[in-house]
């Protein structure tokens, strides 16, 4: 393998079948595939079909097969309930094998869906591989999100079974999984056969028998499964993310190009070697938990650290500083919202000069824009290089960073880096023209797109065409807009759709939208995202009330939030919401959201020549001021 991006870049988009075939040789398959690039269905495109493998066997039995059977594999911290646990390839074999034959003995077969809603717990990690093992197809739940949007993701997934556990811990206290469960279950039109429970001692839950099965007593009676073999593009999970509307997307990805693109990653990405700690603080619920603490550090038979606790308050900006000094964690890798948290609370880094993290080789941020204060600060407190990188739900990886292990380039604060292989990066205009270099353009990326990405919308085709693949022929249309300079450095500025991020977690504000307008005094809704210091955005909502509604701004208000807790959950961190008489539209009826966004974050703006009553405006920059003050 060459050690200069530039050659490793050129190979993979000009001679991509040999690039990625290439890489494919470290994988384990169980038979070879008869093409490395199926294009007969194109905007569709497969890879590696005919191919045999099982993901499973690759993050876990093939170490157990070479040797590193004694080797940690997965090491857990949770410091609210001051617990942690270590578990060997050899460990994690045998228990994952177990709970794959309780989900046979439930009757899951291949191609079966089963959710996860379980909080960061080894138990989560388990449940995930021992459904890949037997070619089940999982639906990991974020478990920040309330019980009807658990009840939506349930209808359109159909599982058979659902694995979960009594509760999870957050720094607000013990969070009852398992009546949020029934909560969904009841919404839910689709009835699930069996719930697989995991009781942990903080608060076990009552069980609801035959439906409920206690995990620990199953996985004993349970005789201990092999993995299956599977082609290459069987689905290995369903992972919802947001879209423009409150129906969640439901992101497929297969078993054989994901292992592929996974383990090309950790050691040309990341820059970690078989044998060595990764420590990634995100959530199982999200694809950087899917990626980076389940399946990539495990597929290259490296450790990884699943962390049930924040990155501040549980006890204090120390933690991550703490783990990484403990476990020699050679990658770190977090959301800038935490970053920014940690600055705040210790803005003089004496965290981190308290513990010894030399032995850390480079700090990654990923999930929304790094602000360069943050990227500075982090590069002179932990004196290794700070490298954002770019990427989605759909893609699974990186579309842009810095290739660490391949070659040190230089870094540029602000940009998220150059493209990964495999990834033809364009800016374009509306019309599907490059724009200047350096001029902003939405984001494609001619297909097709590498290994490891989305394979397809879960039943529903014809929206995967639709929203990503109609606007620019032969093109993946990633959903941002931002900049190629001219060293080749891409630069992603914001969302080009209706979708926020808050905290480093994707939301709609259409699907808000819909929360508020649902409220009987609601008439209609306007949400959209406003700066914050710490989580880069939160909703901000502006709602008309009916005519006839005759009680306080206040009451409605809280309401209203309370309403987007339990609608859609706590994650939402939803607080700031105003009445207001009427929303700014367009002469054709169109929500001036942007244009309210930009008087909400006090930025300059221009009257929309297309704005029906200019005097709305002034209303509601009063409205914006009162809220700000409030
Ligand atoms: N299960 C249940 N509830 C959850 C949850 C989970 N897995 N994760 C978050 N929540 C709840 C929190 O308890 C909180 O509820 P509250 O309003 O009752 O306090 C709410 O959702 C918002 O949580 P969070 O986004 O964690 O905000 P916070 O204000 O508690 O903490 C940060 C702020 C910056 C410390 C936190 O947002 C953070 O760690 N962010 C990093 C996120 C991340 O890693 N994203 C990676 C995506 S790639
Ligand atoms: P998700 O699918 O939840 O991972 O969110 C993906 C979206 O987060 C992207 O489409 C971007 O809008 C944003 N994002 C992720 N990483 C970055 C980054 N490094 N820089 C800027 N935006 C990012």
């Amino acid at each position: 393998m060459t050690n200069n991006y530039n050659d490793l870049y050129h190979h993979s988009i000009h001679d991509a079948e040999a690039f990625w075939a290439k890489q494919a040789e470290q994988i384990v398959w169980d038979s070879p595939w008869q093409q490395v690039l199926d294009s007969s269905d194109a905007p569709f495109y497969r890879w590696y079909p005919g191919g045999t493998l099982n993901i499973c066997y690759n993050a876990i039995d093939r170490h157990v097969d070479q040797g590193r059977g004694d080797q940690d594999a997965l090491i857990w911290e949770s410091p609210i309930t001051g617990q942690d646990r270590r578990y060997t390839y050899s460990d994690l074999q045998q228990r994952i094998a177990k709970l794959a034959g309780a989900l046979q003995a439930m009757g899951v077969i291949a191609g079966d869906r089963v959710i996860i809603y379980m909080p960061m717990i080894p138990e989560a990690a388990m449940a995930m591989l021992a459904c890949a093992r037997i070619g089940a197809i999982h639906s990991v739940v974020f478990g920040g999100f309330a019980a009807p949007e658990l009840a939506k993701r349930i209808d359109d997934a159909t599982p058979r079974v659902v694995l979960s556990a009594s509760c999870g811990v957050e720094p607000s206290g013990v969070i009852d999984y398992k009546s949020l469960l029934d909560q969904a279950l009841t919404i839910a039109t689709h009835k699930v056969e069996h719930c697989l429970i995991l009781q942990r001692d903080i608060q076990p839950c009552d069980l609801t028998a035959p439906r409920d099965q206690d995990w620990e007593q199953a996985c004993a009676a349970a005789s201990p499964v092999a993995c299956v073999p599977v082609d290459a593009n069987h689905p290995l999970y369903i992972l919802y993310t947001s879209g423009t509307t409150g129906r969640p997307k439901g992101i497929v990805r297969d078993h054989g190009g994901y292992a592929v693109a996974l383990q090309w990653s950790m050691q040309n990405i990341y820059g970690v070697e078989p044998g060595e700690v990764m420590f990634t603080a995100s959530d199982v619920g999200w694809v950087v938990g899917h990626s980076y603490i389940v399946y990539a550090p495990l597929i290259n038979g490296s450790t990884t650290v699943m962390f049930e606790g924040k990155p501040i308050g549980t006890p204090n900006a120390g933690e991550f500083w703490r783990i990484v000094q403990t476990y020699s964690a050679r990658a770190l890798f977090t959301a800038p919202t935490a970053l920014r948290a940690i600055i705040k609370e210790d803005p003089e880094g004496e965290h981190i000069a308290a513990h010894d993290i030399s032995q850390l080789r480079a700090f990654f941020l990923a999930g929304e824009r790094s602000d360069p204060d943050s990227v500075r600060w982090a590069q002179k407190h932990l004196g290794v290089p700070v490298l954002d990188h770019w990427w989605q739900t759909e893609t699974g990886w990186a579309i842009a960073g810095y290739p660490f292990g391949v070659e040190a380039i230089d870094v540029k604060i602000g940009a998220a880096g150059r493209p990964m292989p495999g990834y033809a990066v364009r800016a374009l205009d509306d019309h599907g023209e490059d724009v200047d270099v350096g001029e902003l353009g939405n984001i494609a990326i001619r297909l097709p797109l590498p290994p490891g990405t989305f394979t397809a919308l879960w039943g529903d085709r014809e929206r995967h065409r639709q929203s990503y693949l109609s606007q620019y022929p032969e093109h993946y249309l990633t959903g941002d807009s931002g900049i190629i300079d001219a060293d080749g450095y891409v630069h992603i500025m914001s969302r080009i759709d209706d979708v926020i991020n808050v905290a480093g977690h994707r939301l709609s504000t259409g699907g808000m939208e819909e929360v508020l307008s649902n409220h009987p005094d609601v008439v209609e809704a306007a949400v959209f995202g406003v700066n914050d210091a710490t989580k880069g955005q939160v909703p901000l909502a502006l709602v008309v009330a009916r005519s006839q509604y005759q009680g306080s701004e206040a009451d409605l208000v809280a309401e209203l939030i309370q309403r987007m807790r339990d609608e859609l959950g706590p994650v939402a961190a939803f607080r700031q919401c105003a009445l207001v008489k009427r929303l700014p539209k367009t002469r054709s009826g169109k929500t001036l959201r942007a244009t309210m966004r930009s008087i909400a974050n006090q930025e300059d703006w221009n009257m929309p020549a297309t704005i029906d009553d200019p005097a709305i405006l002034d209303e509601i920059a009063a409205d914006l001021a009162r809220l700000r003050v409030r």
